[in-house]
């Protein structure tokens, strides 16, 4: 038997051989279209390329593309399990001409892959055609040998292929297998064609015309081709089965639910087995892809998804969570094509088990509920759209969740019920809202959150993708349209744009259009439901309803990635080194900088800086992947995340985890920011200042990444012309400094002394002593010094007394603009002079009040220095006047 595995590879293998390049499958998240939930088509990831909007460096392709039809308009989820042929995820297998070969090659390539390559035979195969398609039923004839009545021509849609009422679009041509007679079904076109006798498995689209709003509006710029081949219905045929559920792949995974729950794969609990199995592949390869459950969005189809499985899960009775411990057979399967799903697998398993275990805590009381609703029901009836919501309010039972359990017993749901039921809880939250005091001005976010629903945020795994604009608002209120230079702010349905929220500044960046540019220069979080973009039109007009590319500024982003993560690791650091009563306080997560306010009583020593520093470089060189999980907060702390007290957490938290493995990872914490994809992202860290926020809070300052390199450069570019002015090398300024700073100690000491000997009139090279002057007899020593230590003043004073041996000595000392003066008088003086008396009247000179001391000495300051000499003119009058009045 040919495995699933062996027809991906020969199908990629023969186009390959044919020129055409092997393309990866794109993420399931569309990149290129925002109203899309999934990629539903091997062609949507080259949409761009066949309208012209984009070049590639291949004009031929070939790929096998992921799928998921589930949410949105093609919507398989509700048939899943009780069909041959419907699946949430599958995978297609395409060729694609970009202007290269048209009809008659696809045709060609088509037939010879199957008839040739594969061995199908010929009467087992018949072909559709668009019925206005001559050309391509002539190309069948001239091609295949098919006869006429096998190649039929159908008017409507089905051979009309459109990507969605925008986009390329062109007639098709689809062959489909006859799986026997045995099988009850007719031929495409045929009132039996809703049989499964005849089963379409590959559709060529030639590719023609540009569809807008469902009208052919244009040419493509050259004919081009897409086709798409279901891979499980291809793999049905060529494994002789006709239900797509027992190829290789599905087979497998089948028999292990059902040795996992022992519970027989055929029977009435057939479908539940064929549900968990096609729904851990959507399940895995959307975790894969970047997709974690949440309450809106993409994030809610998966949670749908897996709910669904789950439910099925305990109809096969199973005691525990199931579907996590699938997951190793799928990888097993799938994981050598999609190398993704190995990468994912512990994210897949951790996301599987955390969403399983939280929801048979309430399935079990919901499908209680459920039961006694239904008691007095049967076939035919319709459960109330009140209980529908009751269940989806309190049990997390998703709208579709119930249906797909009422639909064995043949009853139904009253959906306008549940929508009523679902407007009076907005209404009541509305006018709660409006009751709460909230700002009128936020009135606005209100409203549009209700209206339109939460943004989706894609940044965590993408910094660049389209969105559709569904609000402006300009000063304070909603506008259709904006113009440019206008200051607006932009609502769109999904963004990769981070609306500041935990510390984590909001994004930057550019959104533009075909006829729009704007320049993003912040982004909030109103409500923390909505991203709102702070931006300024700088051409153009953007209206609601436009599709728009979303780029955020990649190098601030990453900036801003480096930074948080590295607070994650500075968080562990603290707590390693200073103690478990550290614990956050606050953060700021700028491009440029962080910082971190932490609990703890003291400020921090040198040592205890340089080590946490230390340990935090240590984590970033051990460049371990970063890991992020969705649990409960309570599942969250004894995975060891550090609990953040006061802090409100809804049922679900993103868990953080990275640096090594010990007992359990350097720091595991609950964040909903962007980080790193591993530690070395950050590449440094330093910490530039500690500082005290408030008593027993402490702040650290730090940079990492650019910025740290930057700071290192700067000081050494610092360090370095410092050495040049001390004209020694940076590694000796540090003893040159030491040195410097004590020879000016010793300069400093010898230049008082010098001063002293000079105010003395002596003094190795002081000029000639003057000898004292005579008032009333008295011997007189009078002097300014500049620059002299006042607290030298008293000595030199002192000195002076001994050496005139009789008389009174004043000396000034001028300092920066200010001047001190001492007066001595020789004690046999003293019985008729006071020091005090005479320094007052200097003081006063000086512009200065008072002057105290003992009658031998006394000093007094003031602030005009310039008077100096005018200070010795008064003390000399003062001892005149004295002399005179004895
Ligand atoms: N786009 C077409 C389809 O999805 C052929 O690939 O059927």
């Amino acid at each position: 038997m040919t495995s699933t595995n062996d027809i991906r590879r020969s199908f990629l293998d023969y186009f390959e051989g044919q020129g055409h390049a092997r393309v990866p499958s794109a993420p399931l998240v569309p990149h290129n279209d925002p109203t899309l939930m999934f990629v539903n088509a091997g062609m949507v990831p080259f949409k761009n390329v066949f309208t012209g909007l984009e070049t590639r460096p291949y004009s031929t392709a070939t790929s096998s593309q992921k799928c998921v039809r589930a949410g949105g308009k093609h919507n398989d989820l509700d048939n899943v399990g009780y069909t041959a042929r419907h699946h949430t995820f599958f995978e297609m297998l395409g060729n694609f001409s970009f202007g290269d070969y048209f009809k008659e090659q696809a045709i060609t390539h088509a037939w010879t892959l199957l008839t040739r390559e594969w061995g199908l035979s010929p009467d087992k195969l018949t072909a559709t055609v668009y019925h206005t398609d001559d050309q391509a039923f002539e190309l069948w004839k001239k091609i295949a040998g098919l006869p006429e009545e096998r190649i039929i021509r159908i008017p409507t849609k089905d051979n009309f292929w459109a990507m969605g009422s925008d986009g390329p679009c062109g007639p098709c041509s689809e062959i489909f297998y006859d799986h026997g007679d045995h099988i009850w079904g007719g031929p495409p076109g045929s009132p039996e064609e809703d049989g499964d006798r005849f089963v379409e498995i590959w559709n060529l689209v030639f590719m023609q015309y540009l569809q807008e709003n469902d009208e052919i509006v244009s040419e493509l710029p050259r004919p081009s081709i897409d086709t798409g081949m279901g891979l499980e219905r291809v793999a049905a045929v060529l494994q002789g089965v006709h239900d797509n559920y027992d190829i290789d792949v599905f087979k497998a995974l089948i028999a292990e639910s059902g040795a996992l729950t022992g519970a027989s794969t055929t029977g009435e609990h057939q479908a539940s087995h064929r549900v968990i199995a096609d729904h851990l592949r959507s399940a895995g390869f959307l975790v894969a892809d970047g997709v974690l459950p949440a309450n809106e969005g993409r994030g809610y189809v998966l949670r749908r998804i897996m709910r669904r499985a789950m439910r099925h899960a305990h109809i096969l009775g199973a005691k525990e969570p199931l579907m996590y411990r699938m997951v190793p057979s799928l990888v097993a399967e799938m994981g050598g094509a999609y190398p993704e799903l190995v990468r994912a697998q512990p994210l897949i398993e951790a996301t599987l088990l955390q969403e399983e275990t939280r929801f048979r805590q309430t399935l079990a009381n919901g499908l209680k509920l459920l039961d006694e609703a239904t008691s007095g029901m049967g076939e035919g009836d319709t459960l109330s759209g009140e209980t529908a919501f009751k269940l989806y309010d309190t049990y997390g039972f998703p709208y579709d969740l119930t249906e797909d359990a009422l639909r064995p017993q043949g009853m139904a749901v009253d959906r306008d019920g549940f929508d009523a039921a679902m407007k009076r809880q907005k209404d009541a939250a509305r006018a709660a809202w409006k009751g709460s005091g909230a700002k009128a001005s936020d009135d606005v976010w209100f409203d549009i959150a209700e209206e339109l629903g939460g943004t989706e945020f894609t940044g965590y795994t993408a910094t660049d993708g389209e969105g559709q604009v569904v609000a402006i608002v300009k000063d304070g209120a909603r506008v259709e349209k904006a113009g440019q230079g206008d200051e607006v702010v932009i609502l769109t349905n999904q963004t990769p744009f981070y609306g500041e929220s935990g510390g984590q500044m909001g994004d930057a960046g550019v959104i533009s259009g075909d006829r729009v540019k704007a320049a993003v220069s912040d982004t909030s979080k109103p409500l923390g439901r909505l991203h709102a973009h702070q931006a300024v039109i700088e051409s153009g007009e953007l209206a609601v309803g436009d599709t728009v590319k979303l780029a955020i500024d990649v190098a601030r982003r990453d900036a801003i990635r480096a930074n948080h993560s590295a607070t994650h690791l500075l968080h562990a650091a603290l707590r390693n080194r200073l103690g478990g009563h550290v614990t956050q306080k606050g953060s700021l997560v700028a491009p440029d900088r962080l910082r971190f306010d932490f609990s703890h009583p003291s400020a921090l020593t040198a040592q205890e800086i340089a080590d946490i520093e230390a340990e935090v470089n240590a984590e970033i060189r051990a460049n371990e992947a970063v890991s992020t999980r969705l649990m409960t907060p309570d599942d969250a702390v004894a995975a060891g995340a550090l609990a953040l007290f006061g802090e409100k957490y809804g049922d679900e938290v993103r868990v953080l985890s990275m640096g090594r493995q010990t007992d359990k990872r350097y720091s595991v914490e609950l964040c909903g920011g962007t980080h790193v994809r591993a530690t070395g992202d950050i590449a440094v860290f330093k910490i530039i200042s500690e500082s005290a926020v408030s008593s027993g809070v402490r702040r650290i300052e730090a940079l990492t990444g650019e910025a740290a390199r930057l700071w290192l450069a700067d000081r050494d570019a610092k360090l370095r012309e410092v050495a040049a002015s001390l004209k020694t090398s940076p590694d000796e300024v540090a003893a040159r400094v030491v040195a410097l700073v004590e020879e000016r100690r010793k300069l400093e000491k010898e230049l008082a002394e010098a001063k002293k000997a000079l105010a003395l009139g002596g003094g190795a090279g002081a000029a000639a002593p003057a000898g004292p002057e005579q008032i009333g007899g008295v011997n007189f020593v009078g002097q300014i010094i500049d620059g002299l230590d006042p607290k030298a003043l008293r000595g030199a004073v002192d000195e002076a007394k001994g050496r005139i041996g009789s008389g009174v000595v004043a000396f000034v000392a001028v300092n920066e603009g200010r001047a001190a003066i001492a007066v001595g008088v020789t004690d046999d003086l003293t019985g008729s002079l006071s020091a005090v008396e005479l320094v007052k009247r200097g003081v006063a000179a000086l512009g200065g009040q008072g002057g105290g001391g003992r009658p031998d000495m006394a000093q007094g300051g003031g602030p005009e220095g310039n008077n100096g000499p005018a200070a010795i003119e008064a003390v000399k009058g003062a001892l005149a006047e004295e002399k005179e009045a004895a």
